[in-house]
């Protein structure tokens, strides 16, 4: 994105999205992306685990698309019906844009909302730009990009832990920031003991190319951050948030899905084993295998998540 020239730059998220772009604020953008320049290193690069991870989405675009559609319907009062293109949604951890790229997906590009993909790496938002999609570079802590009041929807999913728990008020206190007035905050990530936290501790932290050593989320901790940010109607509920994959056999299902969480989590150290990795899946999660309608197999891992979710206050 740099590497274009940041006035190209501006022009181009323009022309990709106009109703997004009316959420930009670009005064100070250069004097902020160069305090970013010295302050965004993170794993998610070609030198660290981003190259593995983005493989793990061409393996399966929609092995993560119930949670991810699950959190979506909370963005709008009527669920994922009340989803349509006039609604702005900010993603502030996008990553290569993967919730936009499923709920175009799923929804159509004639319900599809407008994104706005927000991440710290730069590797990533290269990424999403390279897809097409309207992509910029900060940090959930400071998203220095977008005007206040701008947008209808603010996630962060799928990677909040990544945020140091100091900075994490100052993180929901800019999505209050930025929504409008009614606009509803999504924060998404895994409950401190859960299975997935312990898989990321035990499995991911011994295996994987980079360590992993990131505190999860606490139901008190959501409500605590969420309360100190003035959000109204606040929940915080547990979800099932699934990996699944189908398949014309079992083997071949079996085989996706590790293939899919070795790249996902980056787990070198276990790239040839499968039968190894398919073991600790079933001991952390457990593995189902059922038979779909169509007569393929399903292979799904029962993953569950933990969501806060608000109205950024009227009055
Ligand atoms: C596990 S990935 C998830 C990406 C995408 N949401 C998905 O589901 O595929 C986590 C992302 O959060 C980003 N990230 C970590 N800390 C961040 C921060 N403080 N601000 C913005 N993005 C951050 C990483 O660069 C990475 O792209």
């Amino acid at each position: 994105m740099v590497s274009i020239g940041i006035n190209t730059h501006i022009a181009e998220l323009e022309r990709i999205d106009p109703v997004a772009f009316k959420a930009i604020n670009t005064s100070a953008v250069t004097e902020s992306l160069d305090h970013l320049t010295r302050s965004s290193r993170n794993e998610f690069t070609s030198e660290g685990r981003g190259a593995d991870y983005l493989d793990s989405i061409q393996l399966s675009l929609l092995a993560r698309s119930e949670g991810v559609m699950d959190l979506l319907g909370k963005m709008h009062p009527n669920g994922r019906n009340g989803l349509c293109p006039s609604l702005i949604i900010c993603d502030l951890l996008a990553g290569d844009g993967y919730v936009n790229k499923v709920a175009r997906r799923i929804l159509g590009a004639a319900r599809c909302p407008a994104f706005i993909n927000s991440d710290i790496s730069q590797f990533m938002v290269d990424r999403c730009i390279r897809d097409g999609l309207f992509a910029i570079w900060q940090s959930a802590t400071n998203p220095f990009w977008i005007r206040d009041g701008s947008v209808d929807g603010v996630l962060m999913a799928y990677g909040t832990h990544h945020i140091p728990r100091a900075q994490r008020p100052a993180a929901v206190q800019a999505a209050a920031r930025v929504l409008r007035p009614g606009g509803i905050f999504v924060l998404h990530d895994f409950e401190v003991g859960s299975p997935t936290a312990r898989w990321f501790a035990d499995v991911v932290s011994t295996h994987s190319v980079t360590p992993h050593d990131y505190p999860h989320f606490t139901a008190g901790e959501v409500l605590d951050l969420f309360a100190a940010a003035q959000f109204d109607e606040v929940t915080v509920q547990r979800i099932t948030d699934p990996f699944v994959f189908q398949g014309r056999d079992e083997e071949s299902v079996l085989q996706l899905l590790a293939d899919y969480v070795v790249k996902m989590y980056g787990l070198v150290k276990l790239r040839a084993h499968t039968q190894r990795v398919l073991a600790l899946l079933d001991e952390y999660f457990g593995i189902e295998i059922t038979r779909t309608s169509h007569g393929e197999f399903e292979a799904r891992i029962a993953r569950n998540a933990l969501v806060g979710s608000g109205r950024r206050c009227i009055g």
